[in-house]
C-alpha cells in the first residue's frame, strides 16, 4: 500500500515531517516516519543556539544527524532555520550591539550556515515568525538594532552563500487571509520588486481546534503562488483541547483533508510537512497547557481518523 509521500508524489509534491534528534533513538518511531515520508525538518538541530553556541563557533554536530538520517531514509530535508527571536544562543540575546556589529554576526552565522548545508537542504526558512498579529514588523533584536532592511540582508547573504537553494520566509497564523498573512504579501511584493531573492513562503499550521479553520486558505496560498513564490505547509499540527474524543478527532480529521485539498489547489503549493507525526512526540503539550492530540497518528503510532481524511485528500 502506498504512503502518504506516495500520494503526494503522483501530484509532483512532498509529504514530510519534522524530527528532533532525541527521537532518532526512538527507532520504531524514526523507522516509520523513513518508511511514510518524503521530507524532513530538524526540529531543533539547525536552529541558531544549536550551530553557533559561541560567537564564531559552529556546532554542525546535531543538524549533520538529521542530514545523515535523511539520506539514509531517501528524505529530502527543509533547513529550519537561520533567524528567529527564539532559541537564539545567550551571547547573542544578552549582548549589546551595535547596527554593524550585529549585521556582521547576521552574516557570519547566514554564511556559515547555508555553506555547510549546501547541497543537503534544497530550502531554507531564512526568516521564522517576523511580523506580529496586526501586521507589524516583530521587534525581535535584529528589528530593533538593524531595521527592517535586515530581512533583505538576510535573504541576499544566504543566495550568496548557496546560489540554488530555496529561501523561504516562514510564520505562524498566515494560514489563511487576514493583516499578518496580508504584511507577507506585501513584503514579498516589495522584495520581488526590489530583486531580492525570495523563492518561498512558508505557512506554519499550528492550527487549533478551538479557534477555527482560518478563512481563506486556498485563496491566500493562491495569492502567494501569484506573485511568483513557491508555498508549503511547513509545521501542520491541528491541536485540541485534551481528553480528545471522538467528535474532536472526526473534526481533526476533517482540518487536515482541507488543509491538504487546498495545497492540492494551487500549483505551486509543493508540499506539506506535519511538525512531527505522531502524538508520542509534539512539541504541543509542554507549549499549551492541556493541549495535544495533534497529530494524525496516535502515542502508539496508530493511525488516527486525521491520516484517512489525508489521504482521502491527496
Ligand atoms: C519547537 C520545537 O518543536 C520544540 O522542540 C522547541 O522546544 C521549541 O520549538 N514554530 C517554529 C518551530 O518555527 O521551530 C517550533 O519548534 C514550533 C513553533
Amino acid at each position: 500500500t502506498r504512503t502518504l509521500d506516495d500520494l503526494a508524489r503522483q501530484s509532483g509534491r512532498y509529504f514530510g515531517s519534522a524530527v528532533d534528534n532525541p527521537e532518532l533513538a526512538d527507532t520504531e518511531y524514526a523507522d516509520l516516519l523513513g518508511r511514510e515520508f518524503g521530507s524532513t525538518t530538524p526540529g531543533n538541530a539547525m536552529k541558531w543556539y544549536a550551530t553557533e553556541p559561541q560567537r564564531g563557533v559552529f556546532d554542525f554536530t546535531a543538524g549533520d544527524e538529521i542530514v545523515d538520517y535523511a539520506r539514509a531514509n531517501g528524505l529530502k530535508l527543509r533547513g529550519h532555520t537561520l533567524l528567529w527571536h527564539s532559541q537564539l544562543p545567550d551571547w547573542l540575546s544578552s549582548g549589546t550591539w551595535t547596527k554593524d556589529e550585529l549585521r556582521s554576526i547576521l552574516k557570519n552565522h547566514i554564511t556559515h550556515v547555508v555553506k555547510h548545508y549546501r547541497g543537503k537542504v534544497f530550502a531554507w526558512d531564512v526568516a521564522n515568525e517576523i511580523m506580529n498579529e496586526d501586521g507589524t514588523y516583530r521587534e525581535n533584536i535584529f528589528y530593533k538594532t538593524i531595521g527592517p532592511g535586515y530581512i533583505a540582508d538576510a535573504l541576499r547573504w544566504a543566495r550568496a552563500a548557496d546560489p540554488k537553494v530555496k529561501l523561504y520566509l516562514n510564520d505562524y497564523n498566515v494560514d489563511g487571509l487576514g493583516a499578518k498573512s496580508d504584511a507577507y504579501y506585501a513584503l514579498i511584493k516589495q522584495l520581488k520588486a526590489d530583486r531580492v531573492p525570495i523563492d518561498g513562503f512558508g505557512l506554519q499550521g499550528h492550527l487549533a481546534l478551538q479557534y477555527g479553520l482560518p478563512g481563506g486558505i486556498k485563496e491566500n496560498l493562491q495569492r502567494f503562488a501569484d506573485l511568483g513564490v513557491d508555498v508549503a505547509f511547513t509545521e501542520l499540527d491541528i491541536r485540541m483541547i485534551l481528553p480528545a474524543d471522538e467528535a474532536k478527532l472526526a473534526q481533526q480529521a476533517d482540518w487536515y483533508g482541507q488543509v491538504t485539498s487546498a495545497c492540492l489547489a494551487v500549483k505551486r503549493c509543493v508540499g506539506i510537512t506535519v511538525w512531527g507525526y505522531s502524538d508520542r512526540h509534539s512539541w504541543i503539550p509542554a507549549v499549551f497547557e492541556g493541549q495535544g492530540a495533534a497529530l494524525p497518528w496516535d502515542e502508539n503510532l496508530q493511525r488516527k481518523p486525521a491520516y484517512d481524511a489525508i489521504r482521502a485528500a491527496l
